[in-house]
Order: C-alpha cells, then sequence, then structure tokens
C-alpha cells in the first residue's frame, strides 16, 4: 500500500490532531508546531483517541488520563517498553498523505 491522503494541510491547528481511518486502522495525525506527525491512535493504557489529544514540545498528551508519547519514536514518555506504531508522513501540494506501512520519524 501506498501513500493515502488524510487531511488538507491547513486544517489542522497548531498543537491539535485528527483522527483518520486509513483501510480500517485508526491513525492520529498531530500538528506539532507546524510539523505533521502520525502515530497510532489507540493509547496503550485504555484506548484514548490519540488524535483527540493535543501535542507540543515534539510529544502528544492522551485526552483521557494524560499519558504522553514522543512523536518520533511513538515511545510512552514514562515507560520506553509502552510503545505505539508511527507512520510516514508526506505533504504533496495542499495535501497531508501518510503511509501506514511505512515507519515515520
Ligand atoms: S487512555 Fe490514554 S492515558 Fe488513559
Amino acid at each position: 500500500m501506498s501513500f493515502v491522503k488524510v487531511a488538507s494541510k491547513d486544517e489542522i491547528e497548531n498543537g491539535r490532531g485528527k483522527v483518520a481511518n486509513i483501510k480500517g486502522r485508526e491513525v492520529a495525525l498531530l500538528n506539532d508546531n507546524g510539523k505533521l506527525f502520525a502515530i497510532e491512535n489507540a493509547c496503550k493504557h485504555v484506548g484514548g483517541p490519540l488524535g483527540e489529544g493535543s501535542c507540543g514540545n515534539g510529544k502528544v498528551t492522551c485526552p483521557w488520563h494524560s499519558w504522553t508519547y514522543d512523536l518520533k519514536t511513538g515511545e510512552n514518555t514514562f515507560d520506553e517498553n509502552i510503545k505505539l506504531e508511527i507512520y510516514e508522513v508526506k505533504i504533496k501540494d495542499e495535501d497531508v498523505l501518510v503511509n501506514i506501512e511505512a515507519k515515520g520519524g
């Protein structure tokens, strides 16, 4: 599979995100100071939607109980053994594309 359009470039405010469904998989797309990251949406605690959380300084914060994850590695910032998948993001013209078969970072 290749890259799939998940958003327009200006659609997501700085510090926020959205949840995208790519072929049945939920992916959180987050805007950290103008750079876009794609990460597995479901928090490893009890499944909170990270795409509805907030982000900054390279981290996303879960909206449910505030666990945080590194946007580049997917690692939980308190326990590196807890890790989410991250995906490759590409900007093409006004579109944001994500490839769920490629690692991001
Ligand atoms: S579900 Fe994410 S911190 Fe609890």
